[in-house]
């Protein structure tokens, strides 16, 4: 090992929240890059899953979207993690995520009192932030995309803005980016009507703390919400550092049923290992790639991958299809399924038409009291949607 000099002349500074070590002309950066998950909101287009809980913790398959995006973040060897909560749903995420230490990582929860948009989400994270560069990651949000290649082009280009942008079909439901032909942004509107591309905005985005100057110079938008899509655009205005760059890859805002099931649909294709913790018993067929979790009894069954089954289900004579999720506690007897999702402890008993694109949602019970009913019987929540084909 090559001996330090017993002097050296060292200069400390601040370089848009990297502290830069200079040591005789060669720099060293100290890079402090946090995150902010943003997991408020009021989660009204996946209603009524999100009547009584969180969005960001409706399973995809069988994890919550929220721990999706907090394991792609320590990935990327970011640990000091800030989670932005609303008073409904932050104790249920706090409960299930903890203290981030299963991630290895280090969580602060920060309080929203009410959804007044995602710049202000960041207004209220600033003493957590403090001015570290950060990356801000929707929690309703799944890529692909390893972060880490973004997260370094970021970091050595000084950038104050990095923005992921994807092609969308209905640009009109995102922020959406004008670009030149050179890729540089031009300009970004938020859900605009007639949109100028149809480069949507991913709900991940590359911070200096330059953002917060930003921030703090907005008035709500028409929806009367702080916009992050307006503080890029201010930092676009005044000639900042903002690049864009294009997914490789798929990207999922799981907004919404079908969304959530494309993305169940997608990270049982490409994420599933076969794996199985309990004892099946031999009048059962278990084909393809197939994850059952502890304590799971499977009679007389046939379930065919890519599925995920959790702890301590109960399933007889059922044909489990194909990109299906079912939780744990999950009963099922009679019953033929496919690309559908059903959460913990719900009951699915004698039905005979095979249920498909379907979600299911916590302790809901569905079951048929004889073979050919002449009548059915409902007792459904607000927003419920049933479809009898
Ligand atoms: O998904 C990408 C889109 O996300 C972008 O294209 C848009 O530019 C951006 O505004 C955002 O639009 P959404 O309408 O999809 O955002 P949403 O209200 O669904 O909120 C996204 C996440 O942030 C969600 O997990 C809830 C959380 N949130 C939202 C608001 C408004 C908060 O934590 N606090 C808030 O105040």
């Amino acid at each position: 090992m090559k001996e330090l000099p017993k002097w050296v002349s060292l200069t400390l500074y601040n370089l848009k929240g990297f502290i830069v070590i200079d040591v005789k002309n060669l720099k060293y950066r100290l890079q402090f890059v946090k995150a902010l998950i943003l997991s408020g909101g009021k989660g009204t287009r996946l209603r009524p899953l999100t009547y009584t809980g969180a969005k960001q913790l409706v399973p995809v398959a069988n994890k919550p979207i929220l721990w999706y995006g907090i394991e792609a973040l320590v990935k990327a060897g970011i640990t000091d993690i800030g989670i932005i909560i609303s008073p409904e749903t932050g104790i249920e995420i706090q409960n299930k995520t903890g203290d981030g230490s299963i991630f290895g990582a280090s969580i602060t929860y920060i309080l929203q009192d009410s959804p007044d948009g995602l710049a202000h989400a960041v207004k209220i994270a600033q003493p957590f932030l403090g001015d570290s560069p950060f990356v801000m990651y929707l929690g309703d949000n799944l890529i692909a995309d390893e972060l880490s290649q973004y997260l370094e082009e970021f970091k050595t280009k000084n950038l104050d803005a990095l923005i992921l942008l994807r092609k969308v079909s209905n640009p009109s439901a995102f922020g959406v980016a004008k670009i030149n032909a050179e890729g540089e942004v031009l300009e970004l509107v938020e859900k605009p009507q007639n949109p100028p591309s149809n480069l949507a905005l991913v709900g991940i985005y590359f911070f200096s703390p330059l953002i917060h100057h930003a921030i703090a110079k907005l008035k709500p938008s028409a929806r009367g919400e702080l916009e992050i899509t307006d503080a890029i655009q201010c930092l676009l205005v005044e000639q900042k550092l903002v690049c864009a760059r294009q997914l490789k890859n798929w990207w999922l805002d799981t907004g919404k049923k079908d969304d959530l099931l494309e993305a169940n649909r997608i990270i049982l294709d490409t994420n599933l290992t076969t794996e199985n913790l309990s004892n099946i018993e031999d009048n059962s067929q278990i084909i393809g790639r197939v994850k059952i979790g502890q304590n799971t009894k499977i009679i007389n069954s046939t379930v065919r991958g890519p599925v995920i089954i959790g702890d301590n289900c109960y399933l007889e004579n059922c044909f489990i299809g194909p990109y299906s999720s079912i939780a744990n506690n999950v009963k099922l007897s009679e019953a033929d399924l496919e690309h559908s999702v059903i959460l913990e402890s719900a009951e699915v008993i004698g039905i005979q038409q095979r249920i498909v694109d379907s979600v299911i949602g916590q302790r809901a019970k569905i079951y048929l009291a004889l073979k050919r009913p002449k009548a059915v019987s409902f007792m459904i929540g607000d927003d419920s949607q049933i479809e009898l084909t």
